[in-house]
């Protein structure tokens, strides 16, 4: 199996996947992609903006045509962290899985809720029940991270060094293993 050597990070909101990908760039010297970010860019407008004024539908329309539009120009390794909700369409799996090694970055709710309750920039979590939406969108998403990744990884109790090392040992793990 040809395979393209980048690193992929999903999973939920407020597991650190921004942060992770970040350590993960500098250390290995790859581009960091972050899709949000491409997407507030290109929209100038933060997401929850985006979400308030255009609705999710469009912002969905977005996320799948950046990341299409990613998989067909990108040159240079990359780690690419994504929104949490990326991989709930399966076209977008399908694009995730094509671009390189996919890593499920994984907390637990009462972690999430810490991390995301001062948080205004994550619509789907806002106008009241965060802890009741977390759990209802979290036992919802599991599968769907766990279908798409190669590798899932407990980041609680771990730092950023450790857990970017982590994903990395494994990553050339599997890239050794897999043509490229
Ligand atoms: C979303 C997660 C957010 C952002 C948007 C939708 C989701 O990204 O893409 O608010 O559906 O889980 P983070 O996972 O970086 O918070």
């Amino acid at each position: 199996m040809s395979i393209a050597e980048n690193i992929v990070l999903v999973g939920f909101m407020g597991t650190g996947k921004s942060a992770i990908a970040r350590e993960i760039s500098k250390k290995l010297n790859f581009h960091h992609i972050e899709t949000d970010e491409m997407i507030e860019k290109r929209e100038g407008m933060k997401i929850s903006e985006i979400f308030e004024k255009k609705g999710e539908p469009y912002f969905r329309k977005l996320e799948h045509e950046m990341l299409e539009n990613f998989c067909q120009t990108a040159t240079e390794k990359a780690v690419i962290s994504t929104g949490g909700g990326m991989p709930v369409s399966d076209l977008n799996r399908d694009l995730l899985k094509s671009l390189g090694y996919v890593v499920w970055l994984r907390t637990t709710k009462e972690e999430t809720f810490k991390r995301v309750s001062n948080d205004n920039n994550r619509p789907l979590l806002s106008g009241g029940e965060m802890e009741l939406k977390i759990l209802t969108l979290m036992e919802e998403r599991d599968p769907i991270y766990e279908e798409v990744s190669q590798f899932k990884i407990d980041t609680e109790g771990l730092s950023i060094s450790e857990i970017s090392g982590g994903i990395i040992d494994s990553a050339s793990y599997f890239f050794s293993k897999h043509e490229v």
